[in-house]
């Protein structure tokens, strides 16, 4: 069975101040934290690489059981094999690539489990949910963004939950991570559809109260 997992996004943290901000979402209960690696050429943004996360690693330490202050890795990269090593060895535990980053996803996953990390497939918008039934076995999760990835802030497609309740139905026991402009309002539907793993940046950060918000989140999600 599936459980609901809060993931805040840092990217819409105050950067100046990441290890702070990172372990300000622990302690307001968020289960994972989101890192989103982007090269600037995958998509049109940079943001931050393993030298940060080794940083956030340090600020914030693994705690056991090892599944304990969860580092989220979202590699929006173009080459998506160069940077297994470095990123487990900065202390990521979950490693989503992108599908269309890669000629080989199968080999990657294998690569990505060599290193002891979890391995998570993304599609953007334009991708059709089918190229992740064949890959969902090998998964711990799969990744089905809600807006074009690059930024944060940007508005929920909800045109995208007919991929989420696809999946949902073929792989009952998946993590589906939905990714893009969730918060009150939207997260109600991504849950309806069956997405159990929600990122948040914007509502989490710029709410009033972060602790509650996410405690809103997790409680929308339906298992
Ligand atoms: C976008 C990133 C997201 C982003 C989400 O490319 O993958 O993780 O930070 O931010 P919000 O929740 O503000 O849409
Ligand atoms: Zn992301």
């Amino acid at each position: 069975m599936v459980k609901p997992i809060i993931a805040p996004s840092l990217l819409a943290g105050d950067f100046s101040q990441l290890g702070c901000e990172c372990h300000r979402m622990f302690e307001c209960g968020s289960d994972w934290v989101h890192l989103d690696v982007m090269d600037g050429h995958f998509v049109p943004n940079i943001t931050m690489g393993p030298p940060i996360i080794t940083s956030l690693r340090n600020a914030v330490p693994k705690d056991k059981p090892v599944n304990k202050k969860f580092f989220d890795c979202h590699m929006m990269v173009s080459n998506p094999e160069q940077w297994v090593e470095e990123i487990a060895k900065s202390g990521g535990d979950q490693y989503t690539f992108h599908y269309e980053s890669t000629k080989n996803p199968v080999e990657l996953i294998k690569l990505i489990k060599s290193f002891n990390m979890k391995a998570a497939c993304a599609i953007k918008p334009n991708t059709n949910v089918e190229v992740l039934f064949e890959l969902a076995p090998y998964l711990d999760m799969a990744l089905i963004m809600t807006v074009e990835p690059g930024f944060g802030g940007q508005k929920f497609m909800a045109n995208m939950m007919p991929k989420v309740e696809e999946l949902r139905k073929q792989f009952p026991n998946l993590n589906i991570q939905v990714d893009g402009g969730l918060g009150k309002g939207t997260v109600e539907i991504a849950a309806e559809a069956g997405a159990n793993v929600i990122v948040a940046g914007t509502s989490v950060f710029k709410a009033d109260d972060p602790s509650k918000m996410i405690e809103y989140l997790r409680n929308e999600v339906q298992v």
